[in-house]
């Protein structure tokens, strides 16, 4: 796509990484010339998951502009919504089980300790965007890192913490399970 078609567009977005241009339902995201590593891992991690039906889809690559045209999430993310009171625990364990399947996926999402604009609602349900950090890793921390934010951000704590470390050890399903309940009974005491 060239420059001046992409000035047309609604709304622009400027990235650390990338610009990311708004024109009804979709979004282009355009790379930093010299970020081209940043562009194909975006386009990897984003492919392969575009069947779990939490990340935009994908419409077109366009490698030699390091552009990609994709669906543009048209809701509230994360940060507002906590701002705003409208985050339920619901919402948040939703999120937080997205961290699992990337966990078990092997996928390092990175900067899953500051989600705020990464993770938009749209009709309730949550889209994860900004892959090009991402990595793959035997023992991803998206679980880990998602959960370090909530307790500091709405300052709770109860043995969360302890229960953290007992799944960061194990990585099973097991422990998964007894830090998303425990999690879900004080989020609800708070949101
Ligand atoms: N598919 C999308 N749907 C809705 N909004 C999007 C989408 N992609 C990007 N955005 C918006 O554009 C912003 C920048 O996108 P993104 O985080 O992918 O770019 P970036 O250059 O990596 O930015 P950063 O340096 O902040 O990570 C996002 O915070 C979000 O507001
Ligand atoms: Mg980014």
């Amino acid at each position: 796509m060239v420059e001046e078609e992409l000035e047309k567009f609604e709304k622009k977005i400027r990235g650390k990484h990338s610009t990311v241009y708004v024109l009804g339902d979709r979004a282009v995201k355009v790379f930093k010339r010299d970020l081209s590593y940043n562009f194909w891992k975006e386009v990897a991690f984003l492919s392969y998951l575009q069947p779990r039906g939490f990340v935009p889809k994908i419409y077109t690559i366009q490698p030699s502009s390091l552009s990609i045209t994709m669906e543009y999430i048209d809701g509230e993310n994360i940060g507002e919504l906590a701002k705003s009171g409208e985050l339920s625990a619901k919402m948040v364990i939703d999120c937080l089980d997205v961290c699992r399947t990337l966990d078990t996926l092997m996928i390092q999402k990175e900067e899953m300790s500051r989600p705020e604009k990464h993770i938009i609602f749209r009709n309730g349900r949550p889209y994860f965007i900004d892959f090009e950090r991402s990595v793959i890793t035997p023992k991803p921390a998206n679980v880990t890192q998602f959960t370090g934010y909530l307790i500091k951000k709405f300052k709770i704590e109860s043995g969360l913490t302890d229960m953290v470390k007992e799944y960061k050890k194990r990585f099973d399903e097991a422990s998964y399970s007894e830090l998303r309940s425990n999690l879900m009974r004080v989020l609800r005491s708070v949101l």
